[in-house]
């Protein structure tokens, strides 16, 4: 249970994030989302009620990392699955479009655990976010999954300098989520069965699944270090 337990998510207002805040106000915490969109953010607040708040926040801006966790003040865990991702050939994609992934991805992430560490209650614990193409390579997912594999290996670092709180990384497979939203419906669906169709559980991922193992981390206190994969057997296809 997470009673009397202060958890924020950053990246909180969509996907995995919002359902992470969902289950975790389930077990009795008190949940603090943040997230670049007014939009998002008061949609999510109306949907999780008055046991969350919502704090605008852009994790490119070192600054605003920063100040917000000065304002958020003491907490017992940290979550951070915010992230904008794409992908592309590698000889075609724009070099910008690259370093635009790890501005988001890594060092929004890197600032996060900086900055959050020194709130963080020394029982509690930081979840980090890589995902499948740091361990499976994929054409197209040169950036990704190099942005990936640094989160996983800075996550585990972190959870020898920062113990005692708890370090962990979950590391999503292929996720139903609002992040292929930009995607054509028919191209998307057909992604997703395509992967489906070879996966060992025979579906996509959901929020749930992932939110379920993030949960698991924050609440297990003798999970440290770990990369959690949560992917439906991908890594063995
Ligand atoms: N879905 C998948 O198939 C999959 C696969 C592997 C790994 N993952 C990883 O799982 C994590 C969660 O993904 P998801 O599918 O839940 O994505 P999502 O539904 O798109 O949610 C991403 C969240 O991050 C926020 N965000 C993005 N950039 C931000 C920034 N600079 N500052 C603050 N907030 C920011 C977004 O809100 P705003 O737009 O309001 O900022 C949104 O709340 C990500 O790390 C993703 O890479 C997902």
């Amino acid at each position: 249970m997470l009673q009397d337990q202060k958890v924020v998510i950053i990246g909180g207002s969509s996907g995995i994030g919002l359902e992470t805040a969902k289950q975790a106000i389930a077990l009795g915490a008190e949940v603090i989302i943040a997230s670049r969109s007014k939009d998002k953010l008061q949609s999510a607040q109306e949907h999780l009620g008055p046991r969350a708040k919502a704090f605008q926040l852009d994790t490119t801006d070192e600054s605003q990392v920063q100040s917000f966790f000065e304002k958020v003040g003491r907490f017992d865990h940290l979550v951070v699955s915010a992230a904008e991702t794409s992908g592309g050939s590698f000889l075609q994609t724009d070099t910008a479009q690259a370093r635009h992934l790890f501005e988001n991805k890594f060092w929004g992430q890197y600032y996060a655990a900086k900055y959050g560490a020194a709130q963080i209650s020394p029982n509690g614990s930081i979840t980090l976010f890589s995902g499948v193409v740091a361990y499976k390579a994929m054409i197209g997912s040169s950036a990704l999954g190099a942005v990936n594999a640094a989160v996983s290996n800075l996550g585990q670092t972190l959870a020898l300098e920062l113990a005692p709180i708890r370090v962990n990384i979950v590391s999503p497979g292929i996720i139903d989520t609002p992040s292929r939203s930009k995607m054509p419906e028919d191209a998307r669906s057909s992604f997703y069965t395509t992967i489906a169709g070879k996966l060992p559980v025979k579906r996509v991922g959901t929020a749930e699944d992932v939110a379920q193992s993030v949960l698991y981390l924050i609440q297990n206190g003798f999970v440290t270090g770990t990369v959690l994969h949560v992917e439906g057997g991908h890594l063995l296809t």
